[in-house]
């Protein structure tokens, strides 16, 4: 399948096409200097043959479909956003998808309310754990998976190794260690992809291909992206039109950027867009402050902020033109709340219509708008539109002069919270 271009329009904004086309040959010069990058392996990976990964994905997620009620993934940061994101997007809202079982996350917090009651949520389920951690000594997933490993060891005796899926780092780090000498199943996070750009590796692919996404249709978004986006000119490259954009609007005063959507399963993957441009660009001062929205519930709220508080926000709007399912509004002859006459509509009719008006409204407000249009909201252009984000990030970040790649500022907060846990 190819689906038409990811289209990028800016609504009712002062930048112009001919200023934004000025970047071109810093834009030039940075697509041909970024994979000298380390942990650039990301870039070309979907154009490669992953023809035999997929097929040993395929196998283990049967297996634990197979054998489980419950997929437990431990992981944080980018060892676990992505798979969420994507899981979220596509599964029913009530329920689980057809083909799939329930993948549920721990590791990413400390709450002990969370974890507690996660072991009794698991009681009398069955259970298969997937531990992700490209370092391998994270402390909120070690801290989960020395818990899960116990919990797992109890339930399941000598068995419990069958049922534990280890993804990590190909010979690094203290999880592999574990793994080697427990004799788990081990996934390997390729050593030059990083946290979060890792969902299209085996880190985001188990867990969704678990809870029954169909991953090659994924890969195969991912694979038209990574080659419509290795257009070295501004001019074709829709990633690189969308960096520019916003790194324009940052220098015109902007700090903040909204993405925002009219699909509440897509929140998760908000969340999943935010670490990824805020961990690669928030660095020495620097960058865009990376927040979301789901429409039209936050209308309801931070709408009003939007529309007329600081002058310091733009908004990137996700459009998919088709969204399955839709109901159409009833006919109630008693007309008693005056609705009849948007009888003959659907609720994603409606739902488009109050997308314009608010694109329309923002933009009237001082708010300029980038829509980002796909034509459907399904694993083909997911995997697209995960790649777009990664490269534009990638681009976005490198015209900012920062490095995308490390998180100098997190290792701060774990080397604190080290000195004081060692403290007490
Ligand atoms: O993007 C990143 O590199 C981070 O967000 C990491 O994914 C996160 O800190 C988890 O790291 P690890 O997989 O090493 O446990």
């Amino acid at each position: 399948m190819q689906i038409e271009k990811l289209k990028t329009t800016l609504i009712n904004c002062s930048l112009e096409e001919k200023d934004i086309l000025k970047y071109k040959y810093k834009v030039q010069d940075i697509h041909q200097t970024l994979p000298q990058f380390d942990l650039t392996g990301w870039i070309d990976s979907p154009i490669q043959n992953q023809q035999e990964l997929l097929d040993s994905i395929d196998r283990v997620a049967s297996e634990i479909r197979a054998c489980a009620d419950v997929l437990v993934v431990i992981g944080v940061g980018g060892s676990f956003l992505g798979a969420r994101a994507i899981q979220e997007a596509l599964k029913p809202y009530f329920g689980l998808a057809e083909h799939g079982i329930e993948v549920v996350y721990v590791g990413l917090n400390m709450s002990g309310a969370y974890i507690k009651e996660l072991l009794s949520y698991l009681d009398k389920k069955q259970v298969y754990v997937n531990v992700i951690s490209k370092s391998g000594g994270t402390m909120e997933p070690a801290l989960a998976f020395r818990v899960m490993r116990l919990y797992m060891e109890d339930r399941y005796g000598e068995k419990a190794s069958e049922r534990i899926i280890v993804t990590t780092d190909v010979e690094k780090g203290i999880l592999k260690g574990i793994a080697d000498k427990a004799g788990y199943r081990q996934f390997v996070i390729p050593s030059n992809i990083g946290g979060r750009y890792s969902v299209l590796t085996p880190v985001g692919l188990l867990p969704i291909a678990v809870a029954g996404v169909d991953i090659r249709a994924i890969m195969a978004g991912a694979k038209q992206a990574a080659e419509e986006l290795s257009e070295s000119d501004l001019a074709n490259n829709d990633a690189y039109k969308y960096a520019v954009m916003r790194h324009m609007l940052y220098q015109e005063g902007y700090s903040i950027e909204l993405l925002a959507s009219f699909e509440p399963g897509l929140n998760k993957f908000h969340e999943w867009w935010k670490q990824l441009f805020g961990e690669s660009e928030g660095k020495e001062k620097k960058g865009l402050y990376p927040s979301t929205v789901n429409f039209s519930t936050d209308l309801h709220s931070i709408g009003q902020f939007i529309q007329d508080g600081s002058p310091i926000m733009f908004e990137t709007l996700l459009h998919f033109h088709e969204i399955e399912g839709d109901l159409q509004v009833p006919f109630d002859e008693r007309d008693e709340d005056g609705l009849n006459y948007l009888s003959s509509r659907t609720f994603n009719e409606i739902n488009a219509i109050s997308k314009q008006g608010t694109a329309l409204a923002h933009a009237e407000g001082g708010v300029p708008v980038i829509q980002l249009e796909l034509p459907k909201l399904d694993e083909y252009h997911l995997g697209y539109l995960i790649y777009f984000f990664m490269k534009a990030c990638a681009m976005s970040a490198c015209l900012l002069e920062v490095n995308p790649f490390d998180q100098p500022g997190v290792e701060a907060y774990k080397r604190k919270m080290l000195e004081l846990l060692k403290e007490k």
